[in-house]
């Protein structure tokens, strides 16, 4: 039994990630700030003797005794990291520090979440992980993209002075049941507005194509990741080359929703990317031929059964 630290254990993604690695056998402290995490995606959790929730912020320090850390804790989508972006770069910087510097003290190994935003909008398809990226260092996605460049960049260094045991993935868009419906992010919103009869609301002309993962597939990729020789630290892309435009996606959830609503189309925001898509050749190579399993359809049934019960619960606050 390994004893691990899951840092946005709350957060969509982390919720699954906790519950995998405690079917695993593991023990797992879980650390949240809640800022876009709920103690709700963590409720099945509690009654396990062996999962810890613990309220803290990344910014401060924290000490424990753990094998690993998964450092996840940042928030995720434009709406929410754009709401203090100081406090987006504080978290993606001084977070990072802080779990490096607890790495290093406790002689743990550390994953860092990074992610696809660190290719900025970029000028090569699909993006492999040599590509250095086209990121605008002042723009509004800045804070994000920037302090996730400057987080993977604390990775190495934590490995070359320190000789912290480290391990960076780059995930690419990722969708599923614990998404957060105020997140606007783009399966959340048209899998709510579908289901509650609303406008599908769609960016710019629609034809903009995203790659979309599915949670399952991810964490599958996160454990193998950590998993992987010391000598591998990545970055490594972690996501689904499939590629779909806006309007495949908002076509396709209305067909699995029977619902009747309409899509508009909205400006598309500033520095919103035209297209990224992940080469996984290094993912396959390294993960034990690890690829994404679940397909567009499926997931996003999923997706929207979840959805639909919190929905039939009164728990989805629009
Ligand atoms: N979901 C995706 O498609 C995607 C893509 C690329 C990268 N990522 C990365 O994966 C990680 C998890 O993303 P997610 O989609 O689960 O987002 P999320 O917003 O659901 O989860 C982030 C979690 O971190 C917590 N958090 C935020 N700031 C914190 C702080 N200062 N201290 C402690 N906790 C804090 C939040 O409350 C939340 O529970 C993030 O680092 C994100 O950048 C996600």
């Amino acid at each position: 039994m390994k004893k691990i630290l899951v840092t946005g254990g709350a957060g969509f993604l982390g919720s699954h990630l906790c519950s995998r690695l405690l079917d695993e056998g593991n023990e797992v402290i879980c650390l949240d700030n809640y800022f876009t995490g709920s103690k709700r995606n963590v409720l099945p959790l509690l009654d396990n003797p062996y999962f810890e929730l613990v309220r803290h912020d990344v910014t401060m320090p924290y000490f424990i005794e753990v094998d690993e850390i998964y450092n996840l804790a940042c928030p995720a989508s434009p709406i929410h990291y754009q709401v203090n972006p100081i406090k987006t770069i504080k978290t993606s910087v001084m977070g990072a520090i802080n779990m490096c510097g607890l790495a290093k003290r406790i002689k743990a190994k550390i994953l860092q979440a990074s992610t696809s935003e660190v290719y900025g909008d970029p000028q090569i398809h699909p993006q492999t992980e040599d590509y250095w990226g086209h990121v605008n260092p002042i723009g509004p996605r800045s804070c994000y993209d920037e302090g996730k460049r400057c987080a993977e960049s604390l990775m190495m260094n934590y490995n070359l002075q320190n000789d912290v045991r480290i391990k960076i993935i780059r995930i690419f868009n990722t969708y599923g049941p614990h998404m957060n419906p105020l997140d606007g992010r783009v399966v959340s919103n048209f899998v709510v507005q579908a289901l509650t009869g609303k406008d599908i609301t769609v960016y710019g002309d629609g034809l903009q194509t995203r790659s979309f993962q599915y949670v399952d597939d991810l964490i599958e990729a996160m454990i193998r990741m950590m998993n992987t020789p010391d000598d591998f630290m990545g970055p490594v892309n972690v996501g689904n080359p499939n590629q779909f435009s806006m309007l495949e996606l908002a076509n396709e959830v209305l067909d699995i929703t029977g619902s009747s609503s309409k899509i508009v189309h909205l400006p598309a925001p500033q520095d919103d990317p035209e297209q990224r898509q992940p080469d996984i050749s290094l993912a396959k190579e390294k993960l034990n031929g690890w690829e994404p399993k679940v397909q567009l359809r499926e997931g996003l049934e999923k997706t929207v059964a979840y959805f639909d019960s919190m929905l039939q619960r009164g728990e989805l606050k629009l």
